[in-house]
């Protein structure tokens, strides 16, 4: 048990203050978790729908992080805490709200879904709890809602995308047309990809949406066989991405207007997707084939522990664990010491099997985006289409 002095005291003023209502047994929740001295961590993810397999990655690669160390955060063990948020924004502020009313974790680790981050978001600044976000690219998280206990492991919706507009002006695509999903992913990946290609020299003759999660690609694909661009590129993502690459190919488009996307369209799905998916160029934070031993070795490790090939999102999920191990150790398992804690996670530098990354001061990951290209179910490294690419933070009162 390694409460600070201070939050013993403040337990043991509030237990003898209120021993009649603990003889109700409304403060069990708080006296138990003072004896254990576990380190209480939630996992707020998606376990169903479309984005499932995304947020069974990042806990896989959460727990991996963790176990390296021993299984502990600080030198103390942790208890663990799951609610699946469906990716359904409406239930955002509730599902965060379980675990930090009810079951009082010390870090909310959470999400995939830019809409159910705002849930979370609200719910952090509210409540100063320590949230780690492990993939959602709300914009809003790290720019102006930003806030001293919200870090992101991951990317802002744009980054990946902002490094997408120039490789396909570089190969010659003057005219594209782009589809996503309309919620805040889709359209902040857009804004990012819009930037990138106009500067390039690039015209977009088209924006096409549908609603997330919906995949009923079929009369977009007509259209975009119509409007014959020179290329297309898109944001989609798990399940739903699959489906994508899949009737893309169906549609007799494959072959005829290359396709590219920000990287999560071909992360995680290529089994799904099968052949459909060979040549896909994306941009990304993260390759399969990077040959670096920190890589292979992640990899390697992750395949033996899970029985699946890690994703992007397995690798977020780790270095979340990484940026958490990093500040627990740096105030030897007290939590509560937020100064030294902040500051021990704005200052780390994350060895990743993406490549070392930093923090940015408004607490989004300053990192190199590659070119990868689909080949035999591998993202393959191409190129690196951005170097130590920040997001602009803008609006960020800390940056
Ligand atoms: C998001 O909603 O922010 C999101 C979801 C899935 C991804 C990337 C971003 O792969």
């Amino acid at each position: 048990m390694s409460a600070s002095p201070s939050s013993r005291r403040l337990i043991l003023t509030r237990s003898a203050a209120l021993i009649g209502a603990a003889s109700t047994g409304l403060l069990l929740p708080e006296i138990v978790r003072a004896q254990s001295g576990k380190v209480r961590v939630g996992f707020m993810l998606p376990y169903t729908g479309t984005f499932a397999q995304l947020g069974v990655a990042i806990e896989n690669g959460f727990r991996m992080a963790i176990n390296e160390q021993g299984g502990k955060l600080g030198g103390r063990e942790i208890e663990y805490f799951k609610v699946d948020d469906e990716s359904e924004p409406s239930k955002g502020i509730e599902n965060a709200s379980k675990l930090v009313q009810r079951d009082k974790v010390d870090v909310l680790v959470g999400t995939v879904h830019s809409g159910v981050q705002m849930g979370i978001q609200k719910v952090a600044r509210d409540s100063g709890v320590l949230s780690l976000i492990p993939n959602a690219g709300v914009h809003a998280a790290t720019r102006s809602l930003c806030a001293p206990n919200v870090f992101r492991t991951s990317f802002t919706n744009s980054q990946p995308t902002l490094a997408l507009g120039q490789a396909m002006v570089a190969k010659g695509h003057k005219k594209a047309v782009w589809i996503t999903w309309k919620y805040a992913a889709g359209d902040e990946a857009f804004e990012g990809f819009k930037e990138s290609y106009t500067k390039a020299g690039g015209t977009i003759i088209k924006e096409l949406g549908l609603p997330f999660p919906n995949v009923e690609f079929q009369a977009l694909l007509t259209e975009i066989a119509a409007l014959k661009p020179d290329a297309v590129a898109c944001f989609f993502a798990g399940g739903g991405a699959a489906k994508f690459i899949r009737d893309y190919a169906a549609a007799g488009l494959k072959g005829k207007i290359p396709l590219y996307g920000s990287g999560f369209l071909t992360e995680g799905v290529l089994e799904a997707a099968g052949p459909a998916a060979d040549g896909i160029i994306t941009t990304m934070h993260y390759s399969d084939s990077l040959d670096t031993p920190r890589n292979k070795k992640f990899r390697l490790d992750y395949a033996k522990a899970f029985k699946a090939q890690p994703d992007v999102y397995a690798v977020q999920g780790y270095d979340t664990g990484l940026l958490l191990i990093q500040g627990a150790n740096a105030v030897k398992g007290d939590l509560n010491n937020k100064p030294a804690l902040y500051k021990a996670m704005e200052g780390a530098t994350i060895d990743s099997p993406r490549g070392k990354w930093t923090m940015s001061k408004a607490h989004n990951p300053v990192q190199d985006m590659y070119l990868r290209v689909v080949e035999n179910k591998e993202n393959k490294v191409i190129g690196v289409a951005a170097k130590a690419l920040a997001d602009s933070g803008a609006g960020c009162k800390m940056a």
